[in-house]
């Protein structure tokens, strides 16, 4: 088995995306765009960001023998993703239902399908695969069971990347497992609870408490928040300016560049620092995995910002 510096586990769909004026609000309906459709899904698109930037990077998920599950390989070997760790059948290719509108932010609804399929078992199943990764990055469009099992079945040298989305109450095993946790405001707000607080630090306090050796919050045109558990130490990442175009899978790309750069031996605020150039470069153009830069497309560094305490 090759050594990998990224392992990603996790979901695999096909967006069918419609640009709109405006999102509908609940009973109403809007017109849109002629439809596109793109390969996406949170693990999908983590495989192709990491491999674009020449990560050695291999996807364990799940799709259907069906056209949809075709386009998504295709998508995966093209950018070089090792998709020995594919499965095939089961249920029909998940399906993301995704609005864009002009200011480039998006409305998703999942249909699982395969993605719900992909079991504890078929972890077990594929243990030489988790032991030639370095990082194992994953999230929550597959069963939690399944992300249980992941964490279990790591090495311990192995580093494990948690995106909780969509968000979930998450077992202590799990928590205690991800360095680092990596979340954004909605996510944060979701697994905090009403005493969430207002600030970032305050978030990032609240959920290193829940266990996680590290946590990462990504602010959109803000940038991120690092916080190291173990040497106590906050700091703000700030980002690139660009024009938005589309956020759809911005958040993977950065997550997925985080993870590679850890696995190379990087701190968690060096690391972050790198990943939010791939998240802004990501919302430049349209689509998921159709935006990812490689690394000669990332813009310069952003000047770094004082800690905060
Ligand atoms: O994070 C963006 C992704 O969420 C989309 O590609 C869609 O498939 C959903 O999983």
């Amino acid at each position: 088995m090759n050594e990998f510096d990224l392992l990603v586990v996790g979901s695999a769909n096909a967006d069918l995306v419609v640009g709109v004026e405006r999102r509908p609000a609940a009973g109403e309906t809007v017109l849109g765009s002629d439809l596109a459709v793109h390969p996406g899904g949170k693990g999908g698109n983590q495989a192709v960001a990491a491999a674009r930037l020449g990560a050695r990077t291999a996807l364990l998920a799940r799709v259907g023998d069906d056209a949809h599950g075709v386009l998504l390989l295709d998508a995966q070997r093209a950018a070089g993703v090792d998709t020995v760790g594919v499965l095939v059948g089961g249920a029909p290719t998940g399906v993301a239902l995704i609005t864009v509108d002009p200011s480039g932010d998006n409305s998703i609804v999942v249909s699982p399908g395969a993605n719900a399929r992909l079991t504890p078992e078929d972890i077990r199943a594929a243990g030489s695969l988790l032991a030639a990764a370095r990082v194992v990055s994953t999230q929550l469009e597959i069963p939690l069971d399944t992300v249980a099992e992941l964490v279990r079945g790591l090495r311990p040298e192995s580093r494990l990347v948690l995106n909780p989305s969509p968000p979930a109450p998450l077992p202590a095993e799990v928590l205690a497992a991800c360095d680092p946790l990596v979340v954004n405001e909605h996510e944060a707000r979701v697994i905090l609870g009403t005493d969430a607080g207002d600030a970032p630090e305050e978030w990032a306090r609240g959920l290193l408490a829940l266990g996680p050796r590290s946590v990462v919050i990504t602010l959109g045109a803000e940038g991120a928040l690092t916080a190291d558990g173990t040497a106590g130490s906050f700091v703000r990442v700030p980002s690139p300016r660009v024009d938005a175009v589309d956020t759809t899978g911005a958040g993977d790309a950065f997550t997925a560049a985080l993870a590679w750069r850890l696995g190379l031996g990087e701190d968690l605020a060096t690391a972050a620092a790198y990943a939010v150039r791939v998240g802004a470069a990501a919302v430049t153009r349209k689509g998921a995995q159709d935006s990812y830069p490689t690394a000669d497309e990332l813009a310069p560094a952003a000047a770094p910002e004082v800690p905060s305490p």
